[in-house]
């Protein structure tokens, strides 16, 4: 059997729901997740509840964090129109900026032009801001990076106009990057159909020619692979008004995995998209003596074997390539044979200022 070894990786866009919805995940379960899928360090979303969007709030988050996280975690500050005051300070202890400019779960939207242009003009240069950016929304974050030329990360692409607008913005040299989920790469409109709730997100899955889009650049135009892990409870999800978002930690890298298998990019390009660019673009830190063994056997994704505290994700049944076998972070076991190893606190916090 073969054993492929990876470096730690990274994933950027991660929903780990404290304060506020600690039912769903929680510092300690939510990084056993992120182990299990090969994940050595995360960035935490924040449309929290309350969301991080003052120094009170994310300061007693970062102390919550550092109790209780089994791997490294860095915090967004979540842009506000009534908090905006708060962003210098906000910067001093997050690892970037987050602005919601469409809608999805939470209350973090910036909808007014002079909230997005005191961000561009007031937080710091060297940190990243990312955006949530669907549509001609897209065109908007790329404009602001034109204008006060600075870089501009937009998450999960889902569109083939998107996609298309970011590959000419980059053609242009505007500093732009980009990542796609592998929940936008692997379902579409069909799979929304047949999964009801459990197959809506925000962005919504896309046609197959949406689908096909994000593959053609695959080697190109995409930066990183992000989960956009959002995990919510099956009762949630089953109920009268169902929140958008499915769990994604556990089941990316195998689901990549699967892909370079079948020849749809290669293993050097997955590292790229899924530790080097992200690693590169968000400044983080190196993490000595880190790896991840994947070992190639056929495996069928199973919600019992997750360690997210909601318990299911949408690819429950699917075969894919292999699977996690062990998880070394800065020269300790902290994963192997499916059983996660590091102790809640095992994990650093990312702090950079
Ligand atoms: O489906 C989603 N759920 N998309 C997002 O952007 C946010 C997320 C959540 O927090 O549940
Ligand atoms: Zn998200």
């Amino acid at each position: 059997m073969t054993t492929i070894t990876l470096p730690g990786l990274i994933d950027v866009h991660t929903h780990l729901r404290v304060p506020g919805g600690e039912h769903k995940e929680d510092f300690a379960s939510g990084t056993a997740a992120a182990l299990a899928g090969g994940m050595t360090m995360i960035l935490a979303m924040p449309n929290t509840s309350p969301p991080l969007t003052t120094t009170a709030v994310l300061e007693a988050t970062l102390v919550q964090a550092e109790a209780n996280i089994r791997c490294d975690v860095g915090l967004f500050a979540g842009a506000s129109p009534q908090d905006i005051a708060y962003l210098p300070d906000l910067a001093q202890h997050a690892a970037a900026l987050k602005i919601y400019l469409n809608d999805t779960f939470g209350r973090l939207r910036v909808e007014d032009v002079p909230t997005m242009v005191a961000c561009f003009k007031t937080w710091p240069r060297h940190k990243l801001i990312a955006i949530y950016a669907e549509k001609q929304s897209v065109a908007v974050s790329i404009g602001l990076a034109a204008v006060y030329n600075r870089p501009v990360h937009i998450v999960h692409v889902s569109r083939r106009e998107e996609i298309e607008l970011i590959a000419d913005a980059k053609a242009q040299g505007l500093p732009v990057t980009c990542e796609v989920t592998p929940h936008h790469l692997f379902m579409d409109q069909t799979d929304a159909a047949r999964l009801g709730p459990l197959g809506d997100m925000r962005p919504i899955l896309g046609t197959p020619d949406d689908v096909a889009a994000l593959w053609e650049h695959i080697n190109t135009t995409i930066d990183c692979i992000a989960t956009d892990h959002a995990p919510h409870t099956l009762a949630e999800k089953h109920s009268d008004s169902p929140p958008p978002g499915v769990s994604g930690l556990e089941t990316s890298l195998p689901l990549m995995i699967t892909a370079v298998q079948n020849g749809r990019l290669t293993l050097p390009r997955l590292i790229e998209l899924m530790h080097t660019n992200p690693r590169r673009i968000f400044h983080l830190p190196e993490q000595p003596d880190t790896q991840v063994e994947v070992e190639m056997t056929p495996t069928i994704i199973r919600n019992e074997n997750l360690y997210t505290k909601c318990g299911w994700t949408p690819f429950d049944g699917r075969e894919v390539a292999g699977q996690v076998s062990r998880v070394v972070l800065r020269g300790e076991i902290v994963f192997e044979n499916g059983r996660v190893l590091a102790q809640p606190g095992n994990g650093r916090l990312i702090r950079q200022s």
